[in-house]
């Protein structure tokens, strides 16, 4: 049974496969709309979502499959007091695959322990997005031809941005890459996330001022400072706008510069952005379903053996 819980548990080849087939797929979505008929896949986000739920969804509907699930723990027997353990176990009894999101660090870790079907991290707190990270690296290989070889900057809420984590973890096995880390000093990236760069050779700098650095970069990837996960409000509204990027900051960039953001937006990147070649978050969403297809597909296959889903 192969669940993906950290974007590692898909190896380089197998993420290479992922982009490949999402490439694909975007260049003849038809040819895959029946590749799932049949099947199921299970939706169960415990905390808000607007992309990650619907593109999974939408991603199932497109290969021919069908959806069920729920949108909130409101409308959930957690509401009752069930735990995670216990659903996982009732989903599997109806759906062939599922995506959780989940506001807890490791609740899909503990799904997957249970489930009788593969089971996708769609988010567990400020812990990992594996998803929005096989999602950014398509982004990437679509603008830049290449994962390697990339001057990376990661800007903003390091500290609690699960996308950030996920995306430092599988870019950091590809080849040459460096990393600029952008943010707060409240808001560093996390020990671990820094010591599987130092274990991996990776370059890599911390500084609090983008505009010191962004010249140099290939990639920028902006973060919402995730106030959901603050423990006061105050701390929040102090940080919520270190960082906006507008047109006065992307002028000092290359031509070539991407930038991306797993959204939603607040206030970090200025509207005025969003009409510039160099903005590429709007199309990182449509690589979102692509992906999602791609990764639905593997799972299933794997689970049949390597037959068709
Ligand atoms: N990128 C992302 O996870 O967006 P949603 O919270 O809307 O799913």
């Amino acid at each position: 049974m192969r669940h993906v819980i950290e974007p590692t548990d898909m190896s380089v080849d197998e993420i290479d496969q992922l982009i490949a087939i999402a490439e694909d797929i975007e260049r003849g979505p038809n040819d895959y709309a029946n590749r799932c008929e049949g099947r199921i896949l299970a939706s169960l986000f415990y905390e808000p979502s607007t992309r990650t739920r619907l593109s999974f969804e939408s991603a199932m509907i497109s290969l021919g499959g069908s959806v069920i699930g729920f949108s909130s723990a409101d409308t959930s027997s957690a509401a009752k007091g069930e735990s995670v353990a216990d659903t996982i176990r009732a989903i599997s009894c109806y759906a062939d695959i599922c995506a959780i999101r989940h506001s807890k660090e490791g609740a899909a870790l503990v799904a997957a322990a249970y489930s009788r079907i593969p089971v996708i991290n769609a988010g567990d707190g400020g812990h990992e997005h594996p998803t929005q990270t096989y999602t950014d690296l398509l982004t990437i290989h679509s603008v830049k031809k290449s994962l390697c070889g990339l001057t990376v900057g990661l800007c903003g809420d390091l500290k609690f941005g699960r996308t950030v984590h996920s995306l430092i973890k599988a870019l950091s096995l590809y080849r040459d890459n460096e990393f600029v880390l952008v943010s707060p000093d409240e808001l560093q990236v996390p020990e671990y996330i820094t010591g599987i760069l130092k274990d991996r050779g990776c370059l890599f700098e911390r500084t609090s001022d983008l505009e010191s650095c962004i010249s140099r970069l290939d990639i920028l990837y902006m973060t919402r400072v995730q106030r959901e996960r603050f423990f006061n409000e105050a701390d929040y509204v102090r940080l919520k706008d270190s960082y906006i990027l507008n047109m006065s900051k992307l002028a000092k960039a290359k031509d070539s510069l991407a930038v991306l953001h797993p959204l939603p937006r607040v206030n970090e990147i200025a509207v005025e952005v969003d009409n510039d070649p160099r903005a590429k978050y709007f199309s990182q969403v449509q690589y979102g379903k692509y992906i999602r297809m791609a990764l639905i597909m593997k799972l299933l296959e794997d689970r049949n053996g390597g037959g068709a889903c």
